[in-house]
């Protein structure tokens, strides 16, 4: 299984960020070809995938941005297709991110996840990630 990080768009990348998508949640919309190309010449969004034999089997996006206390990493929308978990891709593109964040100079990594979420809670504890006592706001700007 091989960890790339995503350079150039592809229809079988849109095809396959499509599919994984539902599985990371029911409520994301798919994405469109231009918002994918938007993702990808972003300087400061990076996404990685899982791919083996043109087949991809899991993504992750790194977000990593200078903001005044410091250069700031955060990792989102870690997904693994269904039928591929337990086989550690979800540890390897986390590696991936965290290696691309620590030589870009970040002093930290941010991620948050549901409690219900069991497998992305292991997943992270084991990989060293510490539980920080925070309150997560969102305000929708859209209406539901
Ligand atoms: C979370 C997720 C990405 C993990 O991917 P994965 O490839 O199955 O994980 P790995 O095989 O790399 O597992 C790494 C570690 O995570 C933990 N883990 C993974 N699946 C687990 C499960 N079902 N139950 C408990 N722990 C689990 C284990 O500690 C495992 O280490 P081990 O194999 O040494 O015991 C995957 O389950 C997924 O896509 N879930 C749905 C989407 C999601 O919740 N994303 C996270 C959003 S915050």
């Amino acid at each position: 299984m091989n960890i790339v990080e995503i350079t150039v768009y592809t229809d079988d990348l849109l095809k396959a960020v499509n599919r994984l998508l539902p599985q990371l949640s029911d409520n994301v919309k798919p994405v469109s070809k231009s918002y994918l190309k938007k993702i990808i010449e972003s300087d400061s969004t990076f996404l990685f995938i899982a791919e083996e034999n043109d087949k991809i089997y899991g993504m992750l996006t790194l977000i990593m941005a200078p903001i005044p206390s410091g250069f700031r990493a955060v990792i989102e929308d870690v997904v693994v297709d269904e039928t591929f978990r337990g086989k550690g891709i979800g540890r390897k593109l986390t590696e991936a991110a965290i290696e691309k964040a620590r030589k870009a100079g970040a002093a930290a990594i941010n991620l948050t996840s549901h409690p219900s979420r069991t497998a992305a809670n292991k997943l992270y504890q084991k990989m060293g990630f510490i539980l920080r006592e925070t309150n997560v706001y969102k305000m929708d700007l859209v209406p539901k």
